[in-house]
């Protein structure tokens, strides 16, 4: 048995809207099940920005729900650039607002997030379980971060109802809200319990997901074992250890249709393993576009992502003084919190000829640091994948990574033995002491000066790694069989 009907919930999908790496997902998992022949519907909130991206979404039908005056309309519409149907939940009061999914116009969470996501959840549910009348009934239900946690605990009560998956993308965005909450949510009350959505007194909606799907896992093998410590765990790591085998760790696949220097329409000079020296002429444009000086031979170490304190900003910050003792220019992409947005800037305006950095979300720039700059920097706290490690595999950025979750399993490093047994693909550095982020660049600029023959081995090994999504959905479809074999065999 394997699920047919697949019913795949998120609360964003590349390319309509992305905060993370999980739009990435939640755009490219959905057609690779497609397209092993699994019947999929993706089901997103109805943001305004995605209504206004698709012109014309075809209304389904109508729900009534809890939480809310109005009906709620499901529209139907194709993910862009797939033959993915798309089923949007369209609640005016919840969903058609300017901006970013989770975050007011004062950068902090919108107020009535709970309401919001409830609300999405219970309208998966719905359809999930073929009462709206669009006689379809999935055989699963793959919910994916908190904003769908509900879903699996809505479901659990019912005798006829579909497996479900829960995937955990990023464990400290748990969907945390104050104990009385719970009652504004209309919810079931048998759910508030410790073995329920409660959590130390508060309503936690990612505890739904954890404690009520039929199998969870998360985006890399090493982030699945993390999670069940007290370091990684958030204190959810007693009921994560408790699923035993249940709990599993898949790691994403990457779009290398939109990820792929010999065919990247936002890059100025394509390139691939074999004639890897055309590379420079995009360094060359990244120099020119963030005013640094233009230099072919000088290193050049990237960064994009958000900036956030999981992602080890702090870390490269304390490392400069180290770094810029040598002869390195720096390009970095990214928002988020204010101090570290401010830290950046200040290290760009007292170094502007070795730091370029642009606050901001900029889709052709990140192509372009991926394809101009020599080495990759990623030196999380913690990383459940990544994915732009990925991305600067297949580009020959060579990812200068700290060895946790996904980073660990995706980035080898470069020593005699792996460069004998050719599978080095790049450096790699366990502490979170800045000194080791700073020795390690330095190891990768040393190389990258010294040695170029060596270099280039070590680009054409990562440029080599194939992390498609192919491989990952056959896993997904995997997980999926065990998911209905528990729902089969539950007592
Ligand atoms: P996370 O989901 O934790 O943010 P990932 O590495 O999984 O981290 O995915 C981040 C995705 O978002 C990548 O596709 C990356 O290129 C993109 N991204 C992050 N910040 C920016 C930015 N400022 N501009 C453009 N793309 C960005
Ligand atoms: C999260 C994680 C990131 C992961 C992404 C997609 O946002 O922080 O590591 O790659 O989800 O799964």
């Amino acid at each position: 048995m394997t699920a047919q009907k697949i019913l795949f919930a998120s609360s964003e999908a590349f390319p309509l809207i992305k905060t993370g790496g999980l739009a990435d997902v939640s755009g490219s998992l959905p057609a690779a099940l497609k397209s092993l022949r699994r019947d999929v519907r993706l089901m997103l909130p109805a943001y305004r920005s995605v209504l206004q991206q698709l012109g014309g979404a075809r209304p389904l039908t109508t729900l009534e729900l809890p939480g809310t005056l109005a009906p709620v309309r499901i529209l139907e519409s194709q993910l862009p650039g797939t033959s993915v149907r798309l089923w949007l939940v369209d609640a005016a009061e919840h969903f058609d607002r300017d901006g970013n999914p989770y975050l007011g116009p004062d950068h902090q969470d919108w107020p009535d997030n709970a309401g919001r996501f409830a609300l999405f959840c219970r309208a998966i549910a719905t359809l999930a379980l073929d009462q709206a009348g669009l006689n379809w009934r999935p055989d699963l239900v793959h919910c994916n971060d908190w904003q769908t946690g509900l879903v699996p605990a809505l479901l659990a009560g019912h005798e006829h109802r579909p497996a479900t998956v829960f995937t955990i993308h990023n464990l400290a965005y748990q969907g945390l809200f104050p104990a009385d909450t719970f009652a504004t949510l209309q919810l079931p009350p048998a759910l508030w319990t410790m073995h329920g959505i409660e959590f130390y007194n508060q309503l936690s909606f990612i505890k739904g997901g954890i404690a009520f799907s039929d199998v969870v896992n998360t985006v890399s093998p090493q982030y699945a074992l993390e999670i069940c410590t007290p370091e990684f765990g958030y204190g959810l790591d007693p009921l994560l250890q408790s699923l035993g085998d249940r709990l599993s760790g898949i790691l994403n696949g990457v779009d290398y249709a939109q990820w792929n220097p010999a065919r990247d329409p936002l890059i100025p000079q394509p390139y691939n393993a074999y004639n890897f020296e055309q590379k420079k002429f995009n360094k060359l444009a990244l120099q020119r576009r963030m005013r640094l000086p233009v230099s072919d031979t000088m290193p050049v170490i990237g960064f994009i992502g958000r900036l956030v304190e999981q992602k080890g900003i702090d870390l490269i910050l304390a490392a400069l003084p180290a770094l810029l003792k040598e002869d390195v220019q720096f390009v970095m992409l990214g928002s988020g919190h204010g101090l570290l947005e401010q830290g950046l800037t200040h290290a760009m305006e007292h170094h502007p000829d070795r730091i370029a950095v642009q606050i901001g979300y900029d889709e052709e720039l990140a192509h372009l640091i991926e394809a101009g700059a020599d080495m990759f920097l990623m030196p999380s706290r913690f990383e459940p994948c990544g994915l732009n490690q990925i991305y600067s595999l297949r580009y020959g950025t060579l990812p200068i990574v700290r060895h946790t979750g996904g980073l660990a399993n995706t980035v080898t490093d470069t020593g005699e033995a792996t460069l004998a047994s050719n599978t080095a693909t790049g450096f790699v550095f366990h502490s979170t002491r800045p000194q080791a982020l700073a020795d390690t660049c330095l190891r990768a600029v040393e190389l990258y000066r010294t040695q170029p023959k060596v270099w280039r081995k070590v680009a054409f090994n990562a440029m080599h790694q194939d992390f498609s999504w192919r491989r990952s959905a056959r896993l997904y479809l995997t997980l999926y069989q065990q998911a209905e074999r528990q729902l089969k065999n539950r007592p």
